[in-house]
């Protein structure tokens, strides 16, 4: 079980910072969309989320991931409710030649950027890992995202490499990723 809770103070409010359970299912179909809309820095097109998972599916996930070990998803909840930070990091037990390795992905609504939410999420993401004997933490990011860069780079991520390419949007442009990674 990776169960985890704290209220933590933002410079422009309080959150909750909690595991994401299934009940929360339909808020985190609401977030995603919300988030995908605002920033070309995600995976996906707007609306692509919904079109790929059933809420009763994303339920079902966010459950397992709570009741198992391999993936610890966080949410960062307002007063009112809301969600209004995801983190997720997972590693696998399947294949013991990559159990020292796990992913990390994040974002933050832009309403609540620079109040210190996304620097708190991975902190306690880079905590889980070292508990999980963890040696090695990957993750992507758009060479033209500052913001996650700066963030990344403040925190020991360095960049291992350009992936060009990557992405493509809706319009036809290309994105290049950075895969960078943090030793512990
Ligand atoms: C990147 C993101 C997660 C940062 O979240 P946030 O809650 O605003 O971050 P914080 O307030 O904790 O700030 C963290 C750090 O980001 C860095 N940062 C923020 N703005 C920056 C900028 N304009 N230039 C460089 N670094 C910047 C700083 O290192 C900052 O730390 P500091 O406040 O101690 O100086 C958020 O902007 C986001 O979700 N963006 C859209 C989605 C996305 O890009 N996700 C990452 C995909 S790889």
């Amino acid at each position: 079980m990776s169960h985890y809770r704290e209220e933590f103070q933002g410079k422009g409010g309080c959150f909750v910072i909690r595991n994401a359970e299934g009940a929360d299912a339909p808020k985190i179909f609401d977030y995603m969309d919300h988030v995908d809309r605002e920033t070309v820095f995600l995976a996906r097109e707007p609306g692509e989320f919904a079109e790929s998972y059933t809420i009763d599916q994303e339920a079902k996930l966010l459950s397992s991931w709570a009741e198992g070990d391999e993936k610890l998803f966080l949410v960062a909840e307002t007063e009112d409710g809301e969600i209004a930070a995801t983190c997720g990091c997972s590693y696998s037990k399947g294949r013991k030649r990559a159990l020292h390795i796990a992913e990390i992905a994040i974002s933050v609504r832009q309403d609540f950027w620079r109040q210190g939410l996304g620097r708190r999420l991975m902190s306690i993401q880079l905590e889980w890992c070292q508990e999980h004997q963890i040696e090695k933490l990957n993750l992507t990011v758009d060479t033209k995202n500052v913001r996650a860069l700066g963030l990344y780079q403040s925190l020991g991520f360095v960049v291992e490499g350009t992936l060009r390419h990557e992405g493509k949007l809706a319009d036809g442009t290309y994105r290049d990723v950075y895969a960078m990674a943090k030793f512990f």
